[in-house]
């Protein structure tokens, strides 16, 4: 049995904040309390000084995805090696149905491509055909712990589904107590901005967000509310980034309908000012939904203050900005003439952390409890992880991380561990990071060395939604 002792350090939970000892066996915590012994082969870390926090839970990545005219740059290895060195240790990843096959395929090839996790992984499942073999496919995948699915409503001919297809897909997921998670836009009639923006010879990546106007967001987003409470299933709405999305859930949910949302650190901290950079490096900030304006953000952070907005993760979905060896598939390049074709995404899983305590803890005033509530403990519950995931408790995966409140230093691509090569944070200051991490009791990341290794990263068989 190998026996971990973490002293002194300040446990932080969604609930509590106290000075203890943990003990760690094998990879659960065994024992939470003061002056613990160490038997002789423990290994002794002191965290005095220190926060020790749970893992953080990121439900909202792309790794490794392939989706027909760009893949993603991060493969799981460098993907998670890099969620674990900003203090994640569990993933939730989108795996994708390939138009015209049924969705089990689809979840085999993203196995085979999880396999190099070094944290742990869960899948959510992506449908875009809705027919009968696909919706029976849903009723199986939710007995297998894929119990979260994404359809969308924007991307038409690529990944959007009708309204009547979404509604079907509900009420499957609402007979087996599946979440539906939605990205919520007007796909039609973004569609028909893009093509007038283009055929006026507005190219550059600023019209990526012109075009895709908040109002079209929240349209969507009280639309999905809406078949979602005929449906009777639980809905997640994913990246949210506009009042007018906000507004609709935060009336939903004061209806006491099971409507939650996440937001992501680049709406929070960024603004539609960044698609003016010089030259192409707009085209750092293209992500969908886009970037708004500081009234959009004031209104996030209200919404994480009153719990109207639940979980923050980061939509990790890393392009390069500059084509790199694996080719053009692979960078943001492919959109210079024309903003369109610029590949929607962006990177963030490393740096999740230390903005949110940052941004929200230090400059916004979120209590600790709360920092923990919505980049792990949250997220764990709402995607049937908790309590093995999202808290320091006597039986919980002991994946723990030992945090620096006071340390100041500056965010760089260059010392990041994903494979893209820029950061939408580059030479921003911080305080507070991330010092060790445990994975299932095994330090993987000890400062700057890594410790872990690819395959270690486990799957997880998520069990239905516990509602928050
Ligand atoms: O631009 C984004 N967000 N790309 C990832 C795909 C998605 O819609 O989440
Ligand atoms: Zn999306
Ligand atoms: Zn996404």
């Amino acid at each position: 049995m190998v026996s971990t002792l973490i002293k002194n350090g300040r446990i932080v939970t969604a609930v509590d904040e106290y000075t203890a000892d943990i003990l760690i066996e094998d990879d659960r915590v065994r024992m939470i309390g003061r002056d613990l012994p160490a038997a002789d082969h423990t290994q002794v870390h002191d965290a005095r000084g220190l926060l020790v926090l749970p893992g953080g839970v990121d439900v909202h990545t792309h790794l490794d995805w392939d989706f027909g005219v760009a893949r993603t740059v991060d493969t799981f290895g460098t993907g998670t090696k890099a969620a674990a060195f900003g203090g994640t240790t569990t993933v939730v990843d989108f795996a994708n149905q390939t138009r015209g096959e049924r969705l089990r395929p689809g979840l085999e090839n993203w196995r085979r491509r999880a396999e190099s996790a070094c944290v742990d992984v869960g899948a959510h499942m992506i449908v875009l055909d809705v027919n009968r073999e696909t919706l029976a496919d849903m009723t199986i995948l939710i007995q297998e712990g894929v119990t979260s699915f994404k359809l969308f409503t924007a991307y038409p001919g690529v990944l959007m589904v009708d309204d009547g297809a979404l509604f079907r897909a509900m009420r499957v997921a609402a007979a087996g107590g599946a979440m539906i998670c939605i990205h919520a836009e007007n796909g039609p009639v973004i569609q028909v901005l893009v093509e007038d923006a283009v055929a006026a010879g507005q190219t550059a990546p600023k019209y990526h967000a012109l075009t895709r106007p908040s109002s079209m967001e929240g349209e969507a987003t009280h639309r999905a509310i809406r078949l979602a409470e005929l449906a009777a299933t639980p809905l997640y709405v994913v990246h949210l980034s506009a009042a007018e999305a906000l507004l609709a859930v935060t009336q939903a949910r004061d209806q006491g309908l099971p409507v939650y949302a996440e937001t992501c650190p680049h709406y929070l901290f960024l603004t539609a000012a960044d698609y003016d950079r010089p030259g192409f490096d707009g085209a750092k900030y293209v992500m969908t939904p886009p970037l708004r304006t500081p009234a959009h953000q004031e209104a996030l952070w209200r919404g994480l203050k009153t719990d109207d907005l639940q979980v923050i993760s980061t939509d990790h979905c890393p392009f390069c900005f500059n084509e790199q060896p694996y080719g053009l598939k692979f960078s943001k390049q492919q959109g210079r003439n024309d903003f369109s074709k610029i590949p929607n995404g962006a990177p963030g899983v490393e740096t999740r952390l230390p903005l949110i305590f940052d941004g929200g803890v230090k400059r916004q005033g979120l209590s600790l409890n709360r920092f923990v509530e919505l980049t792990s403990t949250a997220p764990a519950r709402l995607f049937g992880l908790f309590p093995r995931k999202g808290t320091i408790a006597v039986g919980s995966d002991a994946d723990i991380v030992l945090f620096d409140p006071d340390e100041t230093w500056t965010i760089r691509a260059a010392e990041g561990h994903s494979r893209v090569d820029y950061t939408m944070f580059e030479g921003r200051s911080v305080t507070g990071r991330v010092k060790k991490v445990f994975l299932r009791g095994q330090l993987i990341v000890d400062g700057p060395e890594w410790l872990g290794k690819e395959g270690m990263g486990e799957f997880l068989r998520r069990g239905v939604s516990g509602r928050i």
